[in-house]
């Protein structure tokens, strides 16, 4: 009985220190910053990696408004090899942060599936995709969900990332889990996107052998 009290004490805690994160840096950035993913962030198709996976069969694929995501999935991307690519929708997001804020918060009540640009992805070409994204409000972007329903990832290995500022993964492992039912889903790597700022070569390389990617 203590056990369960306090265990659900720790989760209301957890939660409420998630929630706040995202409230906190959601007022910081209510200050008209304009978000946009640098477009000097790319990464040679084809480069090779530094693992024990065939960095032919490797592809990086992430979506991100404010750039975090993105950085991540460069250092990620520097490591493994293969190719690189952004996912954007046909319909530009807002730049003021909190016009991006309440418009992913209407897509999601939606539950929109927002257009993407061609991606032109051989989906046949690739064992093990690695895919990034932001959480926005608590889930992953309907962008992501769009992209699910387009591509079938059985027989494939997804190796999930995301950034994001307290929620951690937020459920979004499993998520994928229930959208690729026949795709083999690896364990998620978050960093908090303020923490992008720092060195996360480290982080990333410390998941990759868990992972047993390791060299
Ligand atoms: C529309 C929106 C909703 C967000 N919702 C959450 C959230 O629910 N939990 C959280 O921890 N962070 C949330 N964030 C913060 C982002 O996850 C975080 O800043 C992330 O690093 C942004 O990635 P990006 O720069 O690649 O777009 C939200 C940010 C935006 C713009």
């Amino acid at each position: 009985m203590k056990n369960l009290k306090t265990s659900i004490i720790i989760l209301i805690f957890v939660l409420l220190i998630g929630g706040l994160g995202f409230i906190v840096v959601k007022n910081l950035n209510s200050d008209n910053k304009s978000n946009g993913v640098d477009s000097n962030i790319k990464n040679e198709e084809g480069k090779t990696g530094s693992t024990t996976l065939d960095s032919n069969k490797v592809l990086v694929i992430y979506f991100s408004e404010t750039s975090n995501t993105q950085k991540l999935a460069k250092l990620i991307s520097d490591k493994v090899g293969g190719d690189f690519i952004k996912i954007e929708t046909i319909q530009k997001y807002p730049t003021n942060y909190q016009d991006l804020v309440d418009y992913a918060e209407e897509e999601k009540n939606k539950n929109a599936r927002p257009e993407l640009k061609e991606l032109n992805i051989d989906l046949d070409k690739y064992d093990t995709i690695f895919v990034g994204y932001p959480i926005w409000w608590y889930q992953m972007p309907m962008a992501m969900y769009s992209f699910f329903d387009t591509y079938d990832f059985s027989g494939k290995t997804i190796v999930p990332f995301n950034t994001h500022e307290g929620s951690g993964v937020s459920g979004t492992n499993d998520d994928i889990k229930k959208l690729e039912p026949k795709a083999n889903v690896l364990k998620s790597l978050a960093i908090r996107g303020g923490d992008m700022e720092e060195n996360q070569i480290p982080t990333v390389e410390k998941w990759l052998n868990e992972l047993g990617f390791g060299n």
